[in-house]
């Protein structure tokens, strides 16, 4: 695990979201409504950034293809086997705290391969 300050809590409000690198990884920062939720932030659909998707209640919607996931469990709700990796995103003091649970892997950044089904919704 790594832990690392990815800026001011005033910078994300809630009802935003945006993307940075840390640790290695693209993540994608949620507040929704004052609760913060990371997740990596390359859809595993094609590989959209997630921070542009729009979130309803826990469901987040890709902005690409309308794949949506879980932002709280991180499971997929278009695709079963299409789950986000989460990460710990906290206040602390005016910071914010993103912990990332891994480092990436090497099929992070391998070319993505699909189970034998369509993909194209
Ligand atoms: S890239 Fe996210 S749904 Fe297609």
């Amino acid at each position: 695990m790594s832990r690392h300050v990815v800026g001011k809590a005033r910078e994300l409000p809630p009802g935003l979201s945006r993307s940075l690198w840390a640790g290695g990884r693209r993540v994608a920062l949620f507040n929704c409504s004052g609760e913060l939720f990371a997740t990596d932030a390359s859809c595993p659909h094609m590989g959209a950034d997630l921070s542009n998707g729009t979130v309803s209640g826990d469901t987040l919607t890709c902005a690409w293809h309308h794949w949506q996931f879980n932002l709280r469990t991180g499971e997929g709700l278009t695709r079963g086997w299409a789950c986000l990796k989460r990460h710990r995103l906290t206040r602390e003091g005016e910071n914010l705290i993103l912990e990332i649970s891994a480092a990436p892997s090497e099929a992070d950044s391998a070319e993505r391969i699909y189970p034998d089904e369509d993909i194209s919704e």
